[in-house]
């Protein structure tokens, strides 16, 4: 690890509540090694984030702050949270796109009980991947992540690639009110829920809508990109900056550069990129996120004036090593999974059923605000969508049959589009479908328990799209 990573995350977590005093102290109090150690800390509470400038608004964050900690560990260690619910609703921690041990999914009523108010819970579970990933509450999730509560959890190669900086990027928006506070009395509303999911009318990086990413000329950046928005699709795209992809959902691609410099990103997904910063000294660099119809800076690249670093580009290495993820799909014998997904404004759904109880759309929406299906079940059932034996090769087809993207999201496990169409070959945790795509993905069911299924936009999730999966041993 370089000097400059060292530093790079000694500032990114300077504002951690996990390292607590510890991590202000230097270089040997980096947070990953509180992690070996003593359990650490993360408590859900309220607190106030100054997201525009000189305007304070009320969040919910881990520890009090948006984003939450940035959580350090490396690959193959044990994490160890003990989480503590101070907000006035029952949560959860669910640690995204870890391929976790199942009683540590955080997904209440199928790994664990809610955690009250006031009540603590402790997570510990092995990280067996290296990469970029992040923590949610995975109860009312809609309202408890676009308060605020997320968090990045970056775990570290054995071996890191040699880079200049690493630094966490979670992009959010949010609806705020004519006093800057999160817009509550839409919180459940069903247009949402209907159509493209709560989008927001900020948009920030960091927390902030003017987050500066220090940079001195020369450096070669690593950046994970976390889009932790409710139900925003974006790119996003750093002026002058060619970033090359280096891993998806926190798994290694074979680099290649961003088309037209984006980097798409659906709820959930995220990218890590890394970018030669050769801008001259002095300069700044806008950050943007490209949404459907418009374009918002939310921070820059702000290069020192220090003398270049270098005068071109790196030339090392920067292709990371695989994870230990069993890529021996058996399509020959795979679990064919058809997953019609129905349902939403201007859709065709006329009913769905729910445990085995056929409703109609207006039922469905009215007595249970639902308005989304998959494959034929609307909101979460009380047996699963399938059960495949430990080992079993199992594909999945999802079709969107609705007029509204979806990011569909695995927990446990990471898939791989497959067939003819495939567009991506990379592991994934989460795969965009826009409207009317089919995509068809596959993955060896190899971890055991019950695990959830569910579009990440979060109001869909709300609204019924959701089911689960059992894997038995
Ligand atoms: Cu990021 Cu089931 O969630
Ligand atoms: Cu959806």
């Amino acid at each position: 690890m370089t000097d400059a990573h060292t530093a790079s995350t000694i500032m990114m977590s300077r504002r951690t509540v996990v390292g607590g005093a510890a991590a202000l102290t230097g270089s040997l109090a980096l947070p990953r090694e509180l992690w070996a150690g003593a359990p650490a800390d993360l408590a859900a509470k309220a607190g106030e984030a100054e997201l525009i400038a000189g305007q304070k608004t009320a969040v919910w964050g881990y520890g009090g702050i948006v984003p939450g900690p940035v959580l350090r560990v490396r690959q193959g260690d044990d994490l160890r949270v003990r989480f503590r619910n101070d907000i006035p609703h029952a949560s959860t921690v669910h640690w995204h796109g870890i391929r976790i041990a199942n009683a540590m999914d955080g997904v209440p009523g199928l790994t664990q009980k809610p955690v009250a108010t006031g009540e603590t819970f402790d997570y510990r579970f092995r990280c067996p991947d290296a990469g970029t990933f992040w923590f949610h509450p995975h109860k009312m999730s809609s309202e408890q992540v676009a308060r605020g509560l997320y968090g990045a959890l970056v775990i570290e190669e054995r071996e890191p690639i040699a880079v200049d900086a690493d630094h966490v990027l979670m992009f959010d928006d949010w609806r705020l009110d004519a006093d800057g506070q999160v817009h509550g009395a839409s919180f459940g509303a069903i247009h949402d829920r209907a159509h493209g999911g709560r989008l927001g009318n900020t948009f920030t990086l960091n927390g902030t809508t003017a987050h500066a990413i220090p940079t001195r000329s020369g450096a070669r950046l690593r950046l994970r990109l976390i889009n932790v928005a409710n139900a925003n699709v974006f790119a996003v795209r750093i002026a002058d900056h060619k970033p090359t992809i280096i891993a998806v959902d926190g798994q290694p691609v074979t680099p290649r550069p961003a088309t037209d410099g984006l980097v798409l990103l659906g709820p959930g997904q995220r990218a890590d990129v890394i970018v030669d910063a050769m801008s001259a000294p002095g300069t700044r660099a806008d950050i943007q996120m490209v949404l459907a119809r418009d374009v918002v800076t939310v921070g820059s690249l702000a290069y020192s004036k220090d003398a270049p670093l270098r005068e071109a580009p790196s030339d090392a290495p920067i292709a990371l090593k695989a994870n230990p993820i069993d890529e021996r799909l058996d399509l020959a014998n795979a679990v064919d999974v058809a997953i019609p997904m129905d349902g939403g404004a201007m859709g065709r759904m006329r009913g769905a059923s729910i445990n085995g109880d056929y409703m109609s759309m207006r039922e469905l929406v009215r007595e249970m605000g639902y308005v989304w299906a998959l494959a034929g079940q609307a909101g979460m059932p009380k047996t699963p969508l399938f059960a495949v034996k430990r080992g079993q090769t199992v594909r999945l087809t999802f079709q969107n049959n609705s007029m509204w993207p979806h990011a569909m999201h695995v927990h446990g496990h990471h898939f791989k589009e497959v067939g003819d169409a495939a567009s991506e070959p990379w592991w994934r945790d989460t795969i965009m479908l826009f409207r009317q795509q089919k995509k068809t993905v596959a993955f060896v069911a190899d971890n055991p328990g019950k695990w959830m299924l569910h579009c990440h936009m979060l109001e869909h999730h709300e609204g019924g799209m959701g089911t689960w999966f059992e894997v038995t041993s």
